[in-house]
């Protein structure tokens, strides 16, 4: 019962035994190895974009500080969700990254813009001449940080804003396999076809080890993504380990069987709390993270039976809590879980 966090599940056994296989002998270093060679086809393969530059880093914060810093200048304006991961949990490592660049919070419920909420953002940012920041990028998470999920057409909407002011399109995707099978959309669908400039595209949460990919739809922006990932102190020497993961990730769907399994985990434990009086799920959970209210009392039964999950502000004489599940939640963790909660 174990639903703090993706990052709380081990590796599939398919990227161990990529990591194994890629521990045999010697390979070029810093990102010249032959894995590499083949995840450039692979990739923009996965995502129908031949000219696609695609960089490996063991985290998505630096994979969303990088990825902004290409876009934004130090007097820009980053703007994303109040809720967003890159304002909340990065410890600012997008504004340092982009030497200083303001990230403006924008509303919108279930954690998720709406082309209203950017549009007024947008409108009320770099009106103030030289005395204010200036617009620089949108930043887009998908899977939300609560757990819902943007379609292709309503990630086109807010690009298309965004374009409006001529801006780039940047998109979290820390649980883009998650989104992926949640909407039913294929990459290319998710990202460049809807107007998406740039992508954190994650691995560890859904059953790597530490990989995401940074994937850039305009080649002529590489090399200077290089330079920033080397000069940030991201450009792996034994880059091999990062490269065998990213390829068994995406050889036979594996990306997408993981987050098959998480997000029907995350719809079994979502039906079974719907099922039961007094609790509800604050936001849609589609994919496979959940936001349950329920009320007081409840996580001290639930931690006595041995369950483990983030409890978040609820109001007064209520309980919430934050359960995410993983390509290795079980049935098993799911039901038990729902006894206990039965109890
Ligand atoms: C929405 C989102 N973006 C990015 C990240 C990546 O963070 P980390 O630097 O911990 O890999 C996370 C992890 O919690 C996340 O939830």
């Amino acid at each position: 019962m174990y639903f703090t966090s993706d990052n709380a599940s081990g590796a599939a056994p398919e990227i161990m035994a990529a990591l194994a296989r890629a521990n045999d002998g010697y390979a070029r270093s810093y990102g010249a190895d032959a894995i590499m060679d083949r995840l450039h086809d692979q990739i923009r393969a996965t995502f129908q974009a031949p000219e696609a530059a695609v960089y490996l880093v063991a985290t998505g914060t630096v994979a969303n500080s990088l990825a902004l810093s290409l876009y934004a200048q130090p007097w820009s304006a980053v703007f994303a969700h109040s809720d967003a991961h890159i304002a909340q949990d990065e410890c600012g490592a997008p504004e340092f990254y982009t030497n200083g660049a303001k990230l403006i919070g924008v509303a919108g419920d279930h954690g998720r813009m709406t082309p209203d909420t950017l549009g007024q953002a947008l409108a009320r940012t770099g009106t103030g001449g030289v005395h204010g920041v200036q617009r620089g990028v949108v930043s887009i998470t998908n899977v939300t940080e609560a757990g819902t999920t943007y379609t292709p057409a309503e990630i086109a909407a807010l690009t298309a804003l965004a374009k409006s002011y001529n801006l780039p399109s940047h998109l979290d995707g820390a649980r883009f396999a998650n989104a992926c099978v949640a909407t039913g959309a294929t990459a290319a669908e998710m990202t460049w076809q809807a107007g998406i400039d740039i992508v954190s595209f994650g691995g560890t949460k859904n059953g790597c080890l530490g990989v995401e990919a940074v994937v850039i739809f305009d080649p002529a922006k590489a090399w200077e993504f290089e330079l920033r990932r080397k000069r940030g102190g991201h450009l792996f020497s034994k880059h091999r380990y990062l490269s065998a993961q990213m390829e068994a990730y995406l050889t036979d769907d594996l990306w997408l069987r993981l987050a098959t399994h998480a997000n029907a985990m995350g719809a079994r434990l979502a039906k079974g709390i719907a099922a039961l009086p007094d609790m509800h799920l604050q936001h849609p959970a589609p994919a496979n993270m959940l936001f349950p209210e329920w009320p007081a009392g409840t996580h001290a039964r639930l931690d006595s039976a041995g369950a483990a999950y983030y409890q978040m502000p609820a109001p007064q004489g209520r309980e919430a809590a934050r359960l995410v599940t993983s390509w290795s939640t079980t049935e098993a963790d799911v039901d038990a879980f729902l006894n206990a909660l039965r109890a």
